[in-house]
């Protein structure tokens, strides 16, 4: 399997109060577009990745809603996977090239959070959990806590190796001017900000954040106009039971595992291959147990290695959120997805400036829905 990237972008993600969804979307594909050499008419289809504009926004019909604003007319469809709605909108535009539908397709990602209330947002995101959670009063921060304790039980991981995580994944973001936080901070500030869900602070939490990601896709019998193309070599979903309770483990997550599984075999390479990767670090203890199911470590071994800085930009390999993640880039929970191809994208074409990866000619992205319900992850090459 071989698609090209041709172009890729995306907006700042922060508190967008005076921009619309119209107004980032726009933004987003026609930047997309603009890199990739191509015109709109180019575009066959549009892929939309998004969550909860029908909750949050009352607006269901995105497909056509984007297609209209965009002034590009033709198939259009709404993706939504919970906090994997982008990389599953890119799972299934990759599909329809595939299987010969279309020849070229964007893929938009888009979230707009940050205009209604904490409260509302919260029970929106419990959308994606499991019934008896959201009638538990649970939220995906106290279920991801439960994940960090099972973690620190069973491997000693402590609360200021997963403040190590949010320090360099600020770091990152610090060199990233689309990022949602461009400040630095320290283990202790991570550590002494408020508990959200012991032992989660807030510090520890990716923020509630507005944005909009685009990529140009095509097959590798178009990409004339466009001078060395990256490239996705694996496409790969994978699901889990919805409920937390019904796992087995709570220290690793079985879809990321099999979906990871089945990448690599499809793109032919191995973790220690991977340059550089963007991975859904909802909160910090999801980082470590990423790094670990993605084969980066070993069980029980990546809070160490991320705490010694093995993956800091300039530091050690693999460089893990070099935008700064969820944590620090920010995450408008569908553009996320897409915002992690787009990161990796362009640090394959040597295009990351500041934060560049040097030398980096493999790339994975790991974006996942609910508490590891659904894991979509994309390898790319350059
Ligand atoms: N990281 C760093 N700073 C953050 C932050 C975060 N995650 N969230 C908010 N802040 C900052 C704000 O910018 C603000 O700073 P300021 O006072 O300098 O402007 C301050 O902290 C307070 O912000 P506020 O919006 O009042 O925070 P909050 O208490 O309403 O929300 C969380 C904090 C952690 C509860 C919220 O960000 C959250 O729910 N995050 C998780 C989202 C989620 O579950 N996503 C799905 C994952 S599966």
């Amino acid at each position: 399997m071989k698609i090209a990237v041709l172009g890729a972008s995306t907006t700042k993600f922060g508190e967008l109060w005076d921009q619309s969804p119209r107004v980032l979307a726009k933004k987003a594909v026609f930047e997309a577009i603009s890199k990739s050499g191509l015109g709109t008419r180019d575009i066959e289809a549009i892929f939309v990745g998004n969550m909860l504009s029908g909750i949050l926004g009352g607006q269901e019909n995105l497909g056509p809603l984007f297609a209209d604003e965009l002034g590009i007319f033709c198939p259009a469809f709404k993706i939504e996977g919970a906090c994997a709605s982008g990389g599953l909108a890119a799972h299934n535009a990759i599909n329809s090239i595939l299987g010969g539908q279309y020849k070229t397709v964007a893929v938009l990602g888009i979230e707009k959070m940050t205009d209604h209330k904490p409260e509302e947002v919260a029970s929106g995101l419990m959308a994606a959990g499991a019934d008896e959670e959201r009638e538990a009063g649970a939220t995906f921060v106290s279920l991801y806590a439960l994940m960090a304790r099972a973690h620190m039980e069973a491997y000693g991981t402590t609360e200021r190796e997963m403040a190590a995580v949010s320090v360099k994944n600020h770091f990152h973001a610090s060199l990233n001017e689309r990022a949602q936080f461009n400040k630095l901070v320290s283990l202790e500030q991570v550590l002494s900000s408020p508990k959200i869900a012991d032992p989660l602070k807030l510090m520890d939490c990716s923020p509630v954040s507005d944005g909009a990601s685009a990529i140009v896709i095509s097959h590798d019998r178009f990409t004339g106009k466009v001078i060395d193309p990256v490239w996705i070599v694996a496409s790969s979903v994978a699901t889990d039971t919805l409920a937390l309770s019904q796992r087995e483990d709570l220290t690793s997550l079985r879809a990321v595992r099999l979906a990871a599984e089945n990448a690599y075999k499809a793109a032919g390479v191995s973790p220690s291959d991977v340059d550089v990767a963007e991975v859904h670090d909802c909160f910090s203890i999801a980082e470590i147990i990423a790094c670990e199911d993605l084969g980066f470590f070993g069980r029980g071994k990546a809070a160490r290695e991320i705490a010694n800085g093995k993956t800091k930009l300039g530091k050690g390999r693999p460089v893990i959120n070099p935008s700064g993640g969820l944590k620090a880039c920010g995450h408008p929970v569908g553009a996320t997805g897409v915002k992690q191809i787009v990161e990796i994208a362009t640090q394959l074409r040597g295009e990351a400036d500041e934060r560049q990866v040097k030398k980096a000619k493999i790339g994975l992205t790991h974006n996942v829905g609910g508490s590891g319900a659904i894991a979509v992850i994309h390898i790319l090459r350059s």
